[in-house]
């Protein structure tokens, strides 16, 4: 049971956060999903699928998709936005640590901006859990926060000030948090600590995708999410 207050199902919410990017998919995603499809992908997952901009354009392309989350609203959001387009899909509540699916159920699985809100054992334990439903040879698009991410030296700075908690090294919560996320953990990774997570799939590509922006009074920060290509092995 999802507290309605915490996480990702207060800020689902909130139509205007949807706005903000979360209804058009990233092109990175469809380019891959596209080239997957052609070469015979059929089954995908989208693990951790908020709204579901990921959910439909995997449908659009064909795939037949199943879709999690822990968050009740994002799930019917993203139920509604599939079949308002005149598409099914599987889609259910379910925690990334313990996925409902059985071994080699799918081709592809993405998962952006997901599955760092865990410790590192959580991420590790999702890892496996991708690598369980994902068939031998199927591809994995994944998303890390890094460690140059202007949240972790917020969080690491909230944690000094005793405003948040460092869980472990470079794992954060901020528990109370509420214009963000930050009271779900979230473990932030350099290019050594994404590879090693991902050390038992084979990594096609590994890339930092680096926004600079800025706040309300014109201050730069920047926003660092490390984005990988794998396959499973057979
Ligand atoms: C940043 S949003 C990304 C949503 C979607 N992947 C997208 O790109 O539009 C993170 C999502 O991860 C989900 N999430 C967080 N912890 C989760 C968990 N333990 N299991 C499954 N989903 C989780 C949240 O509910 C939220 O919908």
């Amino acid at each position: 049971m999802v507290d309605p207050t915490k996480g990702w199902e207060h800020l689902w919410k909130q139509p205007e956060i949807i706005q903000r990017g979360w209804h058009r998919p990233n092109p990175e995603v469809v380019s891959l999903a596209q080239r997957l499809y052609d070469a015979g992908a059929r089954r995908a997952l989208d693990l951790g699928c908020g709204p579901g901009r990921h959910t439909l354009a995997l449908a659009k392309i064909g795939y037949s998709t199943a879709a999690t989350d822990v968050s009740p609203t994002a799930l019917t959001h993203c139920a509604t936005w599939l079949a308002s387009e005149g598409f099914r899909g599987a889609i259910c509540e379910a925690d990334m640590q313990a996925l409902p699916f059985a071994d080699a159920a799918f081709d592809f699985v993405v998962s952006y901006n997901v599955i760092y809100h865990a410790t590192r054992a959580g991420v590790v334990k999702t890892l496996a859990e991708i690598e369980r439903v994902l068939r031998p040879g199927g591809k994995l698009f994944v998303t890390f926060i890094g460690t140059e991410d202007v949240k972790c030296a917020e969080y690491r700075r909230k944690a000094a000030l005793g405003e948040g908690i460092e869980i472990e090294p470079f794992t954060y919560r901020v528990p109370n948090d509420p214009e963000e996320d930050g009271d779900l953990p979230h473990h932030f990774v350099d290019e050594a600590e994404a590879r090693a997570l991902l050390a038992s799939f084979a990594i096609e590509s590994l890339v930092a995708e680096r926004q600079e922006r800025s706040d309300n009074q014109g201050r730069p920060f920047v926003k660092v999410h490390w984005h990988a290509q794998c396959q499973r092995g057979d």
